[in-house]
């Protein structure tokens, strides 16, 4: 049988990432005793009152169809959130709510990028960004996010990289996996080059609460000088650790969200209302789960910097949000990749290898921070002694 190129596009860009996510898995099942780093759980519930509201919202029949912009509840309270972050009017129009970030990425550029076009985006990136560039049959256009800038993405290095065929900046701060947060004039040096070469921003916030103390978290999204040219997306996944409800949102111009609608009511048709009002309520006010979590995940990744930064050439630079820490394991002479399946086998830790997020991090690994501190220390345990094994047998 035939099927569309789509399919081949999307070839291979999937569960390979994860390869030694799902070998830790089995091995735990078979009975290994095995401290997972893999991917970014919350490590905590969504809080009692979403829960409840949730619960609530399905037992007084808010479970029937919406419509293809989302709940006119959850519109304005996202309108009341970005107009107060903004500080100008942000229209309920400007807004389509969408099954997560994840999915709000995926319709955002379907509406930007054809084939033939090209989209900058910084590298290392989330997993999935190939996929959904490679979905529009658009050309993704790395560009590397270097580690003695901090990771964040340079103005000068998207510039050298800008063709008549870009059309979109994809910007994702903070960032996953470095936990990068971009400047007020980084983003002002952004803002200039779209402008200058008619160019979208989109912008992933999933991880906006998730600074840590003392980091401002800043978006593109808030220049005024840039409405008419910023795209963002987010949800509550991370915020208030509620990924499972798969609610998130598209927010951009009001010419871009009529471009949109019909594309997410081809695809959806409305999300589900019971969890657009627990979303709505969710979002009236900063998160508490969002601040402990952050508070939780900073802690922990000075731990294991503390622990693991210069022990056999191992470094560690300490991030500024999300959830997890990135490692360069260069010095021993490893692949990420080839580090985490060693360490996997020989101490039952598993971490993310660099590659999954793109060549950026070729000989890095990435290490989950929503494990509790005494497994997260323990994990560092087994991985000094794992890299001066290493460094032994090189020596
Ligand atoms: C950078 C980034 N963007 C998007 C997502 C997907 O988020 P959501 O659960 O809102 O679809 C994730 C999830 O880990 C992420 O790390």
């Amino acid at each position: 049988m035939r099927y569309a190129p789509i399919t081949d596009r999307l070839h291979g860009l999937g569960g390979a990432k994860w390869e030694i996510h799902h070998l830790a898995r089995k091995m735990k099942s078979q009975g290994a005793e095995v401290i997972e780093l893999t991917i970014g759980e919350p490590d905590v519930p969504p809080p009692d009152r979403l829960l409840k509201a949730a619960k609530d919202g399905i037992d007084a029949g808010r479970i029937g169809y919406s419509n293809g912009r989302g709940e006119p509840g959850l519109l304005a309270a996202l309108a009341a959130k970005y107009t107060r972050r903004t500080g100008r009017t942000i229209d309920p129009d400007q807004i389509i709510a969408l099954p997560g970030t994840q999915t709000a990425l995926f319709a955002v550029m379907m509406a930007l990028l054809g084939p033939q076009d090209e989209v900058i985006v910084g590298d290392p990136m989330y997993a999935t960004y190939e996929g959904v560039i490679a979905a529009t049959g658009a050309k993704i256009i790395p560009v590397a996010l270097r580690p003695e800038k901090g990771f964040r993405l340079q103005a000068e290095d998207v510039a050298a990289k800008i063709t008549p065929r870009t059309r979109v900046v994809f910007v994702n701060s903070p960032h996953n996996p470095t936990g990068a947060v971009l400047r007020d004039a980084e983003i002002a040096a952004l803002a200039a080059l779209a402008r200058q070469h008619d160019l979208w921003i989109v912008s992933d916030e999933v991880y906006e609460e998730l600074v840590f103390p003392g980091v401002t978290f800043r978006s593109p999204f808030d220049r005024a000088d840039l409405a008419d040219r910023v795209v963002l997306t987010s949800s509550i996944s991370k915020s208030h650790a509620a990924p499972g409800f798969r609610s998130g949102w598209a927010v951009g111009p009001s010419a871009f969200a009529e471009k949109l609608l019909p594309l997410a009511e081809a695809m959806l048709f409305g999300n589900q209302p019971f969890i657009a009002d627990m979303t709505a309520l969710a979002i009236l006010e900063p998160s508490s789960v969002a601040q402990g979590m952050a508070a939780r995940f900073s802690r922990r990744a000075a731990l294991v910097h503390a622990r693991l930064d210069g022990v056999s050439g191992l470094r560690v630079p300490i991030p500024e949000a999300g959830m997890f820490a990135v490692v360069d394991v260069r010095a021993l002479g490893h692949s990420g990749d080839g580090f985490a399946r060693a360490l996997l086998q020989e101490k039952g830790v598993a971490v993310m290898p660099g590659e999954s997020f793109g060549a950026g991090l070729k000989g890095w690994i990435r290490i989950s921070l929503t494990q509790q501190d005494a497994l997260i220390d323990e994990a560092c345990t087994r991985i000094i002694a794992f890299a001066q094994a290493q460094q032994g047998a090189a020596a």
